[in-house]
């Protein structure tokens, strides 16, 4: 079974209420239905009233006190390393990440992670409990401070206290008062409508995630089996349409991957999404390892960190993904992930993250970044800024403002990223050239027929290296053929 599908097979099965006043920290159910609204819509100021509340708006006392709040471990959910800083750049990347390039659907702006059907998205997992935490500055600035710039703040300043020299945080974005602009993301009635994906794990553009419910690409590698060469080609569709370069890809995903850890705890599942326990009348809460949380949460179900220090900003990730020799096997959360060769380290890799070595633009970067940190620095500031605040922001306030200045009006006209750029090299581009509602130019047949041959290339030397690598006892078998091409 798929990671995915285990993932809510899993969650449908149990949870646990828990009432209010039970723990000495509880979670307050105000809070929980800010983040979480139970009715799925919540009352917004207009434009008008947003724009008047923001110009009171002081940016530095509300990066302080996201500060504070970010290092006050709460018993309900407590805090890795004893700060919420990569728990928030999560929420941040996975409200952000959602954007894809081909129409111009998700981003964060808006704040619909609130709202189905992204809250629900097994990658989102325990992000129910990110959002409560974050509610009570929400409740504090109320109209001047929006969600999409709560959520965006939290990320931005995890990494500002990890050490992450970000230059700027921007803030203006207008809330919406539902999810219906996502829904087009899927998994919905809607999207099977508009964008069908045939295969779940193999989506295709104009959808910018391979597989419905997640932000990008499997972790675990394409359709769950850990390939990281397979893997590579995800990552390049999905960060492609998403607008990122190479570089930025890379920067992305190291940076990301500098603090935080992975939890999978158990092989049981994060406990219920909001869709499902609201349905049955309870809350979502913990998940179904132990306690369910600090040492025994299981969010996506891979379990570690990626570097020895996992609140400081740091290159480890690259330099320990280049120097150590990784192998896989099956964590305790019953996936297929990554350690160190012949060393008793607990650090970990995802697939996607050894990906980065099976591909050569991408490991040219790593390498660049390994050596150079101002390198590194520079290329994640630009992406994070790329990633949170030019695309995918939607309807800036007229008076939009930034920590660093004036408020770029650029940032009003974004042009889509120009994915054609990426259509040779992106094998899960082929089926848009036959549904382009306006048909194929000549152009676009010729690139058509090019990209075909290359795919029949890839075709055949994936399946060549597969039939050698069914000499691996631990590798689960999959028809390779099926997972690249359609
Ligand atoms: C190929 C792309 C990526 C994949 C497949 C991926 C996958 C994952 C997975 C499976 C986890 C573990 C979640 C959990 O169990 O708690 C995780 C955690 C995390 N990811 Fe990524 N990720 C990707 C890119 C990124 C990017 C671009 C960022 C931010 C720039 C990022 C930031 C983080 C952080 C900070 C954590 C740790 C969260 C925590 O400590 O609670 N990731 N990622």
């Amino acid at each position: 079974m798929s990671f995915m599908a285990k993932l809510v097979c899993l969650a449908s099965l149990w949870m646990i209420p828990v009432s209010a006043g039970e723990e000495a920290d509880a979670l307050s159910a105000a809070d929980l239905d800010a983040g979480t609204p139970k009715k799925n819509s919540a009352d917004i100021p207009s434009k008008e009233e947003y724009e008047t509340a923001l110009k009171s708006l002081d940016m530095e006392a509300v990066k302080k006190d996201m500060k504070e709040l970010l290092a006050d471990s709460k018993d309900f959910w407590p805090a890795d390393f004893g700060n919420y800083g990569p728990f928030m750049v999560r929420l941040a990347w996975h409200c952000s990440g959602s954007y894809r390039g081909s129409d111009g659907v998700g981003g964060c702006g808006g704040g619909r992670q609130r709202f189905e059907p992204e809250r629900s998205w097994p990658d989102n997992t325990n992000l129910d409990k990110a959002r409560a935490l974050v509610a009570p500055l929400k409740q504090k600035y109320g109209h001047a401070l929006s969600w999409g710039d709560l959520f965006i703040l939290a990320g931005t300043t995890g990494l500002r206290d990890a050490g992450a020299p970000l230059k700027q945080m921007c803030f203006g974005r207008v809330d919406e008062a539902h999810g219906k602009k996502s829904e087009l993301l899927g998994p919905t009635a809607l999207q099977a409508e508009t964008h069908p994906c045939k295969v779940n794990g193999k989506c295709k553009y104009p959808l910018g995630d391979t597989t419905l419910g997640l932000v990008y690409v499997n972790p675990e590698g394409s359709m769950a089996v850990p390939d990281p060469k397979l893997s590579s080609f995800d990552i390049r569709q999905t960060f492609g349409i998403m607008g990122h370069s190479d570089k930025n890809t890379v920067a992305l995903i190291g940076g990301g991957h500098a603090v935080g850890k992975g939890h999978g705890a158990c092989p049981k599942g994060g406990g219920l999404s909001p869709k499902d326990a609201y349905e049955k009348g309870e809350r979502p809460w913990q998940g179904e390892c132990g306690t369910g949380k600090g040492k025994d949460t299981a969010t996506a179900g891979f379990e570690g960190a990626w570097t020895t220090n996992p609140l400081k900003w740091d290159n480890e990730y690259f330099k320990n993904l280049l120097d150590k020799e990784w192998e896989k096997f099956k964590g305790p959360g019953g996936h297929w992930q990554w350690r160190i060769k012949g060393s008793d380290s607990k650090l970990m890799r995802l697939t996607s993250d050894i990906a980065l070595l099976h591909d050569d633009e991408y490991t040219k970067y790593v390498k660049v970044f390994a050596d150079d940190m101002d390198a590194f620095n520079s290329a994640f500031d630009e992406a994070w800024f790329d990633l949170t605040t030019k695309y995918g922001s939607g309807t800036w306030a007229d008076n939009a403002k930034c920590d660093n200045g004036e408020f770029p009006e650029s940032l009003r006209h974004v042009e889509l990223p120009d994915v054609d750029k990426y259509k040779g090299r992106l094998y899960m581009l082929q089926d848009d050239l036959d549904v382009s509602s306006n048909g194929p130019s000549s152009s676009t047949v010729m690139l058509a027929a090019f990209a075909a041959c290359l795919l029949v290339g890839v075709v055949i030397s994936v399946a060549l290296k597969h039939r050698s690598q069914k000499r691996d006892a631990e590798f689960v078998e999959v028809p390779y053929e099926e997972v690249i091409s359609e």
